[in-house]
């Protein structure tokens, strides 16, 4: 190896130890985004106790806001975290190109073979830069998940003011549905998602320290 072949060598080496996985906006918008989930996840189940749309209720010891009107007082705090902190990443996700490098393209022919690869252990994750199908498909969900969760939340929030809003997710009984839909969806990923950051080695690391 000569000299400059060498040093090439330790610069790329180098480069790969302090390339960063997820930039400091997106640990910070993530991080934010799990606070005021949880807090919108618990205190939505309490507001739904009060009037239930199935034959179950939520047990109280994972609601937040103790009665209907705490609930709503929670849900109605956090919700502005949530949507400002929501703008911020979709954004900037945008806007940096980082959606379009990261999540698409998705093809259909890729989710199945590394769904399946994943449910055989066979799916490689040694490379935590780069998305699987499997993760564009459900990433790429959740934040659609997030933007439905939003227009429906505005449109039973302020059913007169934003009467279209309303009118176009079926009307105000319907809209219910869809947001707790929206719910269900992305508590669905978050058991998912949760178990995937413990067992694979170093994304929890990276989405904390960034790489
Ligand atoms: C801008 C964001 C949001 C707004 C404006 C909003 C607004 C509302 C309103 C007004 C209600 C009361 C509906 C009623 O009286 O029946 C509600 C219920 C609820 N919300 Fe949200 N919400 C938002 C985000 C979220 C998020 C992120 C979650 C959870 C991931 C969530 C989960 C729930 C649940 C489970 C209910 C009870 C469902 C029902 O019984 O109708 N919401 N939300
Ligand atoms: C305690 C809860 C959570 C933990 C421990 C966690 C952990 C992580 C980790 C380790 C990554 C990087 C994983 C990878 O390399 O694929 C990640 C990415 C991501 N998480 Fe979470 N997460 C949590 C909650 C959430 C919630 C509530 C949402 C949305 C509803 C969410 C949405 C996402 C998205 C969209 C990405 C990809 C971000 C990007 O690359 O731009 N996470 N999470």
């Amino acid at each position: 190896m000569t000299i400059e072949a060498t040093h090439d060598h330790a610069l790329s080496r180098a480069a790969t130890a302090t390339a960063v996985i997820h930039p400091a906006w997106v640990r910070v918008t993530h991080w934010i985004n799990v606070v005021a989930m949880t807090v919108m996840i618990a205190s939505g189940w309490e507001i739904y106790n009060a009037s239930p749309l199935f034959p179950f209720a939520f047990p109280r010891a994972i609601t937040l806001g103790g009665w209907l009107a705490g609930a709503l007082l929670w849900h109605f705090a956090a919700m502005w975290l949530l949507a400002v902190n929501g703008l911020i990443y979709v954004t900037l996700g945008l806007a940096t190109g980082r959606f379009r490098r990261k999540l698409v393209p998705i093809r259909p022919g890729d989710v199945l073979a590394d769904a399946k690869a994943a449910l055989t252990g066979k799916l490689a994750h040694d490379d935590l830069a780069v998305y699987n199908a499997v993760q564009k498909l459900l990433y790429l969900g959740v934040i659609l998940a997030g933007i439905v969760i939003v227009l429906s939340g505005l449109s039973i929030w302020k059913p007169v003011q934003l009467q279209e809003l309303t009118a176009l997710l079926g009307g105000y009984d319907f809209a219910r549905y869809v947001h707790f839909s929206a719910m269900a969806a992305i508590v669905g990923f978050l058991l998912i998602h949760v178990i995937m950051a413990f067992l694979v080695p170093k994304s929890l690391r990276a989405m904390i320290i960034g790489r």
